[in-house]
C-alpha cells in the first residue's frame, strides 16, 4: 500500500491529508451510506449511518479524518445490518408517509432506505404530533419528516448568514428544529426561497409552495440511479 492510502472494504483508498475518510472514499467513487454529511459542511457526526469499523474499531467516518494504513470495514452484512435498524428507527420516530410525499424520489431517507434493502419499519409507529408550518409566503415546513440532520441549521447559518433554523429542546420526544423568531414562525424571519438552506433538506421538511411535483415521480433523483450512485457523483 503506498504512503497516503487506507483500505476500504479490501480496496486501497488514496487521501490527501486532512481529508475525512467520508471524503475520501467519495472522491474514490466508494459510497459509504450518510444523512447528515454534506459535502458543503462541516461533518458533525450525528446520524451515525456513516459508521464503519476502522481498525475492528466502530468510528464515524464522516468526522475521521483518514490515516495511512488504516483498515476500514464499510459495505459489511454487518454494519448495513445496523444502519438498516437506524434507518427503522428513523422512520417510525417521525411522521414518513413515502406515497403522498412530494419529496419522494427525491428525498435521501427513502433512496437509502431502498439501497440498504430495509423491507419494514419493524419498529411501532410512534406517531408524534409535529406542526406545519404555513406562515411564509413562498415555503412550507413539515416537521413530520424532519430527521434532525442540523444540515438546515449549518446552511442558514453559515451560507446564508441568517440563523434561521436552531436546534432546541432535549432527549428523544423534545429535540427539534426551532425557528428563530419571536412568533417561532417561518413568516416572522427573513428566510428567501432562494436561500441555500431553503434547498438542503434531504428529507421533505422545507418545500417550496406552488411548485409541487414538479418533476413527475419516477422522473427524479433517485429514480433514475439509487442512492449509492447518485451520492458519490453529485
Ligand atoms: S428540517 Fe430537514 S435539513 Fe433541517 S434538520 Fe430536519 S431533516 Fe435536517
Ligand atoms: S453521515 Fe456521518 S454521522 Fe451522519
Amino acid at each position: 500500500m503506498s504512503e497516503n492510502t487506507f483500505l476500504l472494504d479490501g480496496e486501497a483508498i488514496p487521501f490527501v491529508p486532512g481529508q475525512t475518510v467520508m471524503q475520501a472514499a467519495k472522491a474514490a467513487g466508494k459510497y459509504i451510506p450518510h444523512l447528515c454529511w454534506h459535502p458543503e459542511f462541516k461533518p458533525h457526526g450525528s446520524c451515525k449511518l456513516c459508521t464503519v469499523k476502522a481498525n475492528g474499531r466502530f468510528v464515524s467516518s464522516c468526522t475521521m479524518e483518514a490515516a495511512a494504513g488504516v483498515t476500514i470495514e464499510n459495505r459489511t452484512p454487518e454494519l448495513d445490518d445496523k444502519r438498516r435498524t437506524l434507518l427503522q428507527l428513523l422512520f417510525v420516530e417521525g411522521n414518513h408517509f413515502c406515497p403522498s410525499c412530494e419529496k419522494s424520489g427525491n428525498c435521501l431517507l427513502q433512496a437509502t432506505a431502498y439501497d440498504l434493502g430495509m423491507m419494514s419499519p419493524h419498529f411501532d409507529h410512534f406517531f408524534p404530533d409535529r406542526p406545519v408550518d404555513a406562515s411564509h409566503p413562498d415555503i412550507l415546513l413539515d416537521f413530520n419528516r424532519c430527521i434532525l440532520c442540523s444540515l438546515c441549521v449549518q446552511a442558514s447559518e453559515q451560507a446564508d448568514k441568517k440563523n434561521v433554523f436552531v436546534m432546541g429542546g432535549r432527549g428523544m420526544r423534545g429535540r427539534r428544529i426551532i425557528i428563530n423568531s419571536e412568533s417561532g414562525k417561518l413568516g416572522d424571519t427573513d428566510f428567501a426561497a432562494s436561500d441555500r438552506a431553503a434547498s438542503i433538506c434531504p428529507v421533505g421538511v422545507i418545500l417550496k409552495k406552488r411548485v409541487g411535483f414538479a418533476v413527475p415521480i419516477g422522473e427524479r433523483k433517485y429514480d433514475q440511479a439509487p442512492a449509492s450512485v447518485v451520492e458519490v457523483t453529485k
